[in-house]
């Protein structure tokens, strides 16, 4: 730990007085504290201490610095109190911190003073109203909002694990987990749609991925998104003041000012998509303004031109979440979810179909699909609940395209590979069925 050394150094009375303030120590451990400064065993000195209690776990080293810089009230929000920083943006700073009765981890996102004119004020209350009702595995749950003085926070949900734009940075993430992603934050977005809360900002570091489990897909800052401040410069537009939302990814009616429903927020989608997959955003253009009118009337760059081996059906996805007219686009995020989603499953050939190089498997009919089509959930339920458990003998790996693979044909296997004998009796059955169903086809021809 290394404290802020232009602060002035604090006495160990001045220390104490900061840790009573900040009521981070229980009872018992200010006792235990006590005790060992006395006998000596721990030091009197302050700054000393402060890195021992930081060694001991007592303190975070966010909490040892506001401490010696006797500034234990920053640590106190409401009834929260901070743990560390996690991050910042455009709206304020964000903080792990734990609700003071109820003991609940949450993230704490403080908003900024000069955001907060009286105009929004009313709209962050009715925003927040509506959050509170989003109830749903690939939304970041939102707790708590309140306004301690002239500070807002809202408590939400905390998603151990790191955003798809903090991913971003060590480079572009392969085309089948970001059809994962996409497919859940779809779902998300629908939910809130669903609710009458539109987005206005997604982004990839909007989008946090667990790292409980590696493969769930939380959307932040739902309803949040009108709290941008249009005066607060780039990334952000600075117009109007009813034009919100980062410029790479703003919708094309987002743009023009004009009203916007999901559709806009699912057009974000897509960009964050692409840029997620590609490494660049979908328009490309030094001057910032320019490629947000761009996509106004200009289609993105072919997304194939950085990345040749896409499927074909990917590439209809990417281009139609794309589209510059709504109506052209996915209706609904149930909808974006479905398309992407079907990518994962086998397709089935009408006769006489010959196999496509840039599709999904050939061989697809003779293989168990990756979620059993007669038991398994509906693709309208939410991902993360529909998809089976990962055991040490099952593997998930869908029969999409893997594109670090260098093969187009990537089999599910999904069956567990000590029963070779259901493994065997199963792909005859899919034979079977695919057999029958061809006929059938051809007979309805
Ligand atoms: N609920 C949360 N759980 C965990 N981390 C969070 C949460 N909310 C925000 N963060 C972290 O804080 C960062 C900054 O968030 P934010 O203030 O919304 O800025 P940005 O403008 O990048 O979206 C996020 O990218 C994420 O890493
Ligand atoms: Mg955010």
């Amino acid at each position: 730990m290394n404290p802020d050394r232009s602060k002035i150094p604090a006495s160990l009375g001045e220390f104490g007085e900061q840790l009573a303030i900040s009521e981070i120590l229980n009872p018992q451990q200010i006792e235990e504290l006590n005790e060992k400064i006395e006998s000596g065993r721990w030091p009197t000195d302050a700054r000393k201490l402060a890195s021992r209690l930081f060694y001991e776990k007592w303190l975070t080293e966010f909490q040892a610095r506001k401490l010696i810089a006797s500034r234990a009230s920053e640590l106190i929000v409401g009834r929260y109190l901070i743990f560390d920083r996690i991050g910042g943006g455009a709206m304020g700073d964000v903080f792990k911190a734990e609700h003071q009765y109820m003991g609940r981890i949450v993230a704490l996102k403080m908003i900024k003073q000069e955001m907060m004119s009286d105009r929004l004020i009313k709209r962050f209350r009715r925003e927040m109203r509506l959050a509170a009702r989003m109830n749903h595995p690939n939304v970041v749950r939102a707790y708590d909002a309140d306004q301690v003085g002239n500070l807002f926070y809202i408590a939400m949900e905390y998603v151990p694990g790191k955003s798809l734009g903090e991913l971003l940075k060590a480079g572009p993430l392969g085309m089948r987990e970001v059809a994962r992603y996409g497919a859940q934050a779809a779902l998300g977005l629908d939910h809130a749609h669903q609710q009458g809360i539109l987005h206005r900002d997604v982004k990839p570091s909007n989008i946090l991925l667990s790292s409980e489990d590696r493969k769930t897909i939380k959307v932040l800052d739902l309803g949040l998104g009108m709290l941008i401040d249009p005066s607060s410069g780039d990334p952000m537009l600075t117009q109007a003041g009813n034009v919100v939302g980062t410029y790479d990814y703003m919708s094309p009616e987002q743009v023009k000012g004009r009203t916007l429903d999901g559709r806009s927020d699912l057009y974000s989608l897509g960009c964050t998509m692409y840029h997620l997959m590609t490494g660049y955003p979908p328009f490309r253009h030094e001057i910032p303004m320019k490629r947000m009118s761009m996509r106004i009337d200009t289609k993105p760059t072919p997304i194939s031109e950085y990345l040749p081996e896409m499927p074909r059906r990917l590439v209809a996805i990417m281009d139609k979440m794309l589209a510059v007219d709504p109506e052209d686009r996915f209706q609904s995020g149930l909808e974006v979810n479905d398309a992407l989603m079907s990518l994962f499953k086998p397709k089935v050939r009408a006769p006489g179909e010959t196999s496509s190089s840039q599709d999904t498997p050939s061989a697809v009919a003779e293989t168990p699909p990756e979620r059993p089509a007669a038991t398994g959930p509906s693709l309208n339920e939410p991902l993360i609940a529909s998809q089976p458990p990962i055991a040490p003998e099952y593997s998930t790996i869908g029969s999409f395209v893997d594109p670090s693979s260098g093969s187009n044909v990537t089999m599910p296997k999904f069956w567990p590979a000590r029963h070779p004998r259901i493994t065997l009796a199963v792909g005859i059955l899919a034979w079977a069925g695919s057999v029958a169903a061809a006929y059938f086809l051809g007979a309805a021809r």
